[in-house]
């Protein structure tokens, strides 16, 4: 009888919203493609090409969620250290994916750029890039950064590099630079996702995630689906972003 009233009583839990108007910068470390595939029993190749199914379906889901730039950590410059068929089978899905997605991403209005080193890559490969670039450089409605062969360090170093030729020196400035050496821009990023369980930075976005807020799952890459992006851009929605300033409340 209690429990009758109790549960009549009940209060429809207010759902978390998204703002969909916001223009967030999301980016996402996309790791555990590997160890999911060892636990199928599957080559590490075959926990790469889930991964690319993964970025597909997150790349599709991000521009509902207020998401205006989405950038991806498709291979890490420390990657080469891996053996070379696994490089080249992440390099083969990077070709595939900009041969068979970049209508798709003008149909879209999605803008898709490389950011990272491109000197080390097939010549193939960078033709097919800078391709993709121009045919999508038209698009507003989201812009799709995949870090390739990528340092955060070693861009900061090279836009450093040359920041001393500058005339106004200021940290916008710099921003500038580094945008100019990662030839895809570099925007302040608000919400940072590490999948795979591991609680690192492993070179991405360093000048960028200043402010970045981190949220880290156990979730396998390949297994990241739309629903979790959702959730996380929800979390996101959740923390106060002081930048160093009193929270709100204790402002007044
Ligand atoms: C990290 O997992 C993932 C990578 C090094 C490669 C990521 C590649 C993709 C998501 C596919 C390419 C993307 C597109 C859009 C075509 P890991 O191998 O370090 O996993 P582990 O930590 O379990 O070993």
């Amino acid at each position: 009888m209690l429990m009758q009233q109790l549960n009549a009583r009940k209060i429809p839990a207010v759902q978390p919203a998204i703002d969909h108007t916001q223009s967030l910068h999301v980016a996402i470390i996309s790791d555990g493609n590997g160890r999911w595939a060892t636990s199928r029993g599957l080559p590490r190749s075959a926990g790469h090409r889930a991964g690319a199914e993964a970025a597909r379906r997150v790349i599709e889901a991000a521009p509902r969620l207020g998401i205006h730039t989405l950038t991806l950590f498709a291979l890490s410059s420390a990657n080469w250290k891996r053996p070379a068929a696994e490089v080249n089978a992440i390099l083969r899905l990077l070709h595939e994916y900009l041969f068979a997605e970049t209508t798709h991403c003008i149909d879209e209005g999605v803008r898709l750029s490389i950011i990272g080193r491109r000197d080390r890559l097939p010549a193939t490969l960078r033709q097919a890039i800078a391709d993709s670039e121009a045919a999508t450089a038209c698009g507003t409605r989201m812009h799709l950064r995949l870090a390739v062969d990528y340092s955060a360090r070693e861009a900061i170093y090279h836009a450093a590099c040359r920041f001393y030729k500058v005339t106004e020196l200021s940290p916008e400035s710099f921003s500038n630079v580094l945008a100019e050496v990662l030839r895809g821009g570099s925007t302040e990023v608000d919400l940072l996702i590490r999948t795979g369980g591991e609680q690192r930075l492993s070179d991405f976005l360093l000048w960028e995630c200043a402010f970045a807020e981190l949220v880290f799952t156990q979730k396998r890459w390949p297994d990241f689906a739309a629903a979790d992006l959702e959730a996380a851009v929800l979390e996101f929605g959740k923390r106060e972003r002081t930048r160093g300033a009193l929270p709100d409340a204790i402002a007044g």
